[in-house]
């Protein structure tokens, strides 16, 4: 069984700097896969090679078996990727239904869109409330349910999102990630995850990937990579007492 998407010994190079060194990574239909790292370990990078808005030297990007490594970004996104980028940004200066509504840019059809934006107004019944407000004057959380929904708007297979809690308080953390549950279960979409925090991560993913100066060094079941402790202290970012007492708790 081929995977959704498939990244093949992708190497990327910003000038001299080798930002990906040779990373293979798989997420399969309907699956929730998490890639974890500290700062600047690639995981945007990772991000932006799988949209088109970086290109590898070297290596293959397939998406539904089709081999897309030289695709635009707009060819991806009609192929079915989407995504919530970094510190979510949306169009501040557009209101909410424009942001939605941007999100369908590849699409034609009107009927559909409309069903699309109605199904969004009940999944986040905040941003029908607020649909005439200008996005950059939302809530961080608010924005973070807005990048979201107009990633929904392409009707994706999958959707890369990350860092989405970055910067939301901690209730806001779960509400998101139990979003994130609902929509993966509820429309099948897969779910690519960057995140620091590892646990709330793995928490709701199948899978893990952990990246280290560019490289992928760990990989497993979320649960396999939650209970070593080992893991934890050298890449997910446990102090060693911590992880000692959850190696005698578990
Ligand atoms: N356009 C660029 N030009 C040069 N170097 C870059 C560029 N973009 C990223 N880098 C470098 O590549 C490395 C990986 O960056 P990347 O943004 O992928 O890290 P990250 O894992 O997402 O980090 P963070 O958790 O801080 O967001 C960093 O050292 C960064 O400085
Ligand atoms: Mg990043």
């Amino acid at each position: 069984m081929s995977a959704l998407l498939e990244l093949d010994d992708v190497h990327v190079y910003y000038g001299p700097f080798h930002a990906l060194r040779g990373n293979t990574l798989t997420v399969g239909e309907g699956e929730i896969v998490s890639l974890l790292g500290g700062n600047a370990s690639g995981k945007s990078t990772t991000m932006k090679t799988i949209l088109g808005l970086v290109k590898p030297k070297g290596g293959t990007v397939r998406f539904d078996g089709r081999d897309v490594t030289h695709a635009s970004t707009r060819q991806r996104v009609v192929a079915g990727i989407a995504s919530v980028p970094e510190a979510r940004r949306v169009f501040p200066q557009m209101t909410v239904d424009e942001n939605l509504l941007a999100g369908a840019f590849t699409r034609k059809d009107r009927a559909g869109i409309q069903e699309d934006l109605e199904r969004i107004r009940e999944h986040f019944p905040r941003l029908a409330e607020r649909r005439r407000q200008e996005a950059g004057t939302l809530s961080g959380g608010e924005q973070q349910m807005l990048a979201f929904g107009r990633a929904l708007m392409s009707r994706p297979r999958l959707i890369c999102m990350d860092e989405p809690t970055m910067g939301l308080s901690p209730k806001l953390v779960d509400q998101v990630l139990d979003e994130i549950a609902r929509i993966n279960r509820e429309l099948g979409v897969a779910v690519l995850l960057v995140e620091q925090q590892a646990e709330l991560a793995l928490s709701i993913a199948s899978r893990g990937y952990v990246l280290a100066s560019g490289e992928i060094v760990l990989q497993g079941g979320s649960r396999e990579l939650l209970d070593d402790p080992e893991i934890q202290v050298a890449y997910l970012g446990k102090a060693t007492d911590t992880a000692a007492e959850s190696d005698t708790t578990a």
